[in-house]
């Protein structure tokens, strides 16, 4: 049976409270972060993320996140940290940034999917704050869908994945940015991104100079091996098979448009992803507007829900806008392309 519980002000401290003491003794927990939804357990209790594998479905060399409420305990689970993660800490911290350092023995390696390295990332979400406090200080949490399935943004997306899997779904609204953290490794000699994400390479290069994208994110080749075992996985995948059209605006509208016809001509349920500033265009299938290109973030926040709202309406086509935005635009193409399993024409 899983408790679900609206965070409000009168009721948010005992909810708080009953959270906290299921993660410390072993159970599992979904809450809100500022990028998406996480499935917390105890980190340093390796039943527990053997716990958040199962619920998942997720296979057990994929590492989780762990996720701490003070910048002092990263100290307390890590081998050595650099001077310059020191600085992106400062910078980033609380915040939308994963850091990877060497692991010390608190970890287990049921956590790390055996790696000898942790992922460490210090939330700015108030209620993921609080429950991380309240469940002792170290929770890995992964975002808190099925393994494969678009990442959460809203607490409605964990109960249809996770419900009666887990102890506790904490619903503290929709998600500020939608796109998980940035990760980058600090474990080596040269940082390296590992994730695009909303913390963008330039934002990260202003504080500690130059940083690597492991080259597997910038390949157009499906197969180049990525260094963050998570990101080689089918990932974020919408059931419909999913194709970006990439190009001049008035040459992707017309494609999209003609394409999404003959979709439709052959008995498909075709979705199409947009922006507001073309969602009066398209006069086939189901049109989506994920937010408007003058504010980036509102197409990052809305992506995933709206891959989950075409399965539930069985769209079988999708048919998507590229979002080369300047801030965001990495972060968001990377997870799209992945959706569309590198499914991408250019006009
Ligand atoms: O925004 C986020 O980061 C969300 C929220 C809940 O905080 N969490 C999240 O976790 O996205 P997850 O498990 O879905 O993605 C973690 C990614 C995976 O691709 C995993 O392979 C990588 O981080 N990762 C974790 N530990 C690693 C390590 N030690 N070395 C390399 N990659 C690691
Ligand atoms: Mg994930």
């Amino acid at each position: 049976e899983t408790s679900i519980v609206v965070i409000r002000p009168e009721t948010e401290e005992e909810d708080i409270k009953r959270a906290g003491d299921i993660l410390k003794r072993g159970g599992l927990v979904a809450f809100p972060t500022e990028t998406v939804y996480g499935l917390g357990g105890n980190a340093l209790d390796a039943e527990a993320s053997a716990r958040i594998y199962a619920a998942k479905g997720r296979p057990s060399d994929n590492p989780l996140i762990v996720h701490i409420a003070a910048i002092e305990d990263l100290y307390g689970i890590t081998e050595e940290v650099s001077g310059r993660a020191e600085l992106l800490a400062e910078a980033f911290w609380p915040g939308p940034l994963t850091m990877i350092f060497k692991k010390n023995e608190k970890v287990p390696y049921s956590t790390t999917g055996g790696l000898d390295t942790v992922a460490v990332r210090f939330p700015g979400h108030e209620i993921a704050r609080k429950v991380i406090k309240a469940g002792g200080g170290y929770v890995a949490a992964p975002s808190a869908n099925t393994s494969g399935r678009p990442s959460p943004t809203e607490a409605a997306h964990v109960i249809e994945d996770l419900s009666g899997k887990i102890d506790m779904i904490v619903d503290g609204g929709s998600v500020g940015i939608g796109l998980e953290s940035t990760i980058v490794d600090m474990s080596v000699d040269e940082p390296v991104i590992l994730r695009p994400g909303y913390i963008s390479q330039q934002m990260i290069e202003d504080v500690i100079g130059p940083v690597k994208m492991d080259a597997a994110l910038l390949s157009a080749d499906s197969k180049a091996r990525p260094k963050a075992p998570g990101m080689k996985y089918k990932h974020y995948a919408p059931k419909a098979d999913l194709v970006i059209v990439e190009g001049d605006p008035e040459k992707v509208i017309n494609r999209i448009s003609r394409l999404a016809e003959e979709a439709q001509a052959d008995g498909r349920t075709v979705g199409i992803i947009c922006t507001e500033e073309t969602v009066e265009r398209y006069k086939t299938g189901i049109v989506k507007s994920a937010g408007t290109r003058s504010s980036e973030i509102t197409i990052a926040q809305h992506l995933y829900g709206i891959l989950r709202e075409f399965d539930e309406l069985e769209v079988s086509q999708i048919y998507s806008e590229a979002f080369d935005t300047p801030k965001m635009g990495e972060a968001i193409m990377n997870r799209l392309i992945k959706a569309a399993g590198h499914q991408i024409m250019k006009v």
